[in-house]
């Protein structure tokens, strides 16, 4: 069975992501979306609701599993039988970092491997980062994240301006 793991913060998960995820299930038998616990990055929803969105917006995807990890990606790879990680790629801004991680969790783990997959072309501006920010001054990112996390996001964050 080729399983493999998606992980990241997904605070929250974006269209972008879900792009990701549907790709990764048509390469994978099994796809772990491992939400890592990080609270050093004083998130805006906490693992639990992370993992529920995640959960709610691949219902569909019975080959998708939602899982957490704190420390290192590769000790969570190895206890959950996996060896290849996916991430996504929008830019080649992207790239060095990634680049950085994908030789890092080689160098712990040879083992592993890193396969990129390119982000669908109207996702490739799409940041959580950006969609709370965008969100919270008030602009319009329907477009960008899935249905639940809309919802998610207008119960949680208080709009500082525009409409
Ligand atoms: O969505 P993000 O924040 O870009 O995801 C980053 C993530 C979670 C993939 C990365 O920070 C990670 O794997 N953290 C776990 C700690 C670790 O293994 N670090 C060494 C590998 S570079």
């Amino acid at each position: 069975m080729r399983s493999a793991v998606y992980p990241g913060s997904f605070d929250p998960l974006t269209n972008g992501h879900m792009d990701i995820i549907r790709r990764a299930t048509r390469l994978f038998d099994r796809v772990i979306v491992a939400v890592l616990e990080n609270e050093g990055k004083a998130p805006l929803f906490s693992v639990a609701e992370r993992m529920e969105l995640i959960r709610r917006c691949t219902r569909d995807l019975p080959t998708i599993e939602v899982q957490s990890f704190t420390g290192l990606l590769v000790d969570f790879m190895r206890a959950s039988g996996c060896r290849v990680v996916v991430r996504g790629v929008r830019a080649i801004s992207d790239y060095e970092f990634e680049l950085q991680m994908a030789l890092m969790n080689r160098e712990l783990s040879p083992d592993s491997e890193t396969i990129f997959l390119m982000a669908a072309v109207e996702y490739t501006y799409v940041s959580s980062r950006l969609v709370k920010e965008v969100f919270g001054l008030g602009g319009d990112v329907a477009r960008l994240v899935p249905a639940p996390v809309l919802e998610k996001l207008k119960a949680r964050l208080p709009v500082t301006a525009g409409v």
